[in-house]
């Protein structure tokens, strides 16, 4: 399996695909790694293993959709997974991967899904609400945020002196975890 990365900022997640890939956990490999911020880790990060890693954006290139597809389809791409792509995936790549893309997000979806919802602030929102448990859900991508449907979830405890920086922590490291295990599977 051909798993293709997209993502904005620290790229752990692609990490733990990498490594899961790497171990022999996950039956594939990475084989192209896009993000829209030329300055992210996730682009390093890929750098660092040999793959190969594209500044793909709406302010770089003019025929940005054209340009992410045929990214995807020269580097055999058969799923997509959106580690932390904080853009909505072109209708283009949608129709032409429908099915195949996923992404994970730091929430018991649907609860705190949506615009805006992304990074610490989901964290701080529940928290906010009072919420007593959280957790990281891996859904399918539709052309709104966070809709789609719901895949796989695992479930954190909020702890009564939480931070959103605490929670973010141990919501992050459940990520790692379920990603593995989820394309373990697929
Ligand atoms: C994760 O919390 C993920 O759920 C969300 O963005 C964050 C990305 O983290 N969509 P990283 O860049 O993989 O470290």
């Amino acid at each position: 399996m051909n798993i293709a990365v997209l993502a904005s900022h620290g790229g752990s997640n692609l990490q733990a695909i990498i490594d899961g890939c790497k171990s022999g956990k996950i039956g594939g490999r990475v084989c192209v790694v896009i993000s829209n911020n030329g300055g992210s880790m996730a682009l390093k990060r890929a750098a660092n293993e040999g793959i190969p890693a594209f500044h793909i954006s709406k302010a770089t290139a003019p025929d940005f959709e054209e340009l992410l597809l045929k990214t995807l389809q020269t580097h055999g791409s058969d799923i997509v997974f959106l580690a932390g792509y904080l853009k909505k995936v072109p209708t283009n790549v949608l129709e032409a991967y429908k099915g195949k893309i996923y992404n994970i997000h730091p929430s018991l979806l649907p609860k705190y899904g949506g615009k805006g919802m992304f990074g610490i602030n989901v964290h701080a929102a529940v928290l906010a609400a009072g919420e007593t448990e959280t957790g990281v859900t891996i859904h399918r991508v539709t052309a709104e945020y966070d809709e789609g449907d719901i895949l796989a979830q695992k479930k954190v405890r909020v702890l009564a002196d939480d931070t959103p920086e605490a929670l973010a922590a141990r919501v992050l490291e459940q990520e790692h975890g379920l990603l593995a295990e989820f394309l373990a599977e697929l």
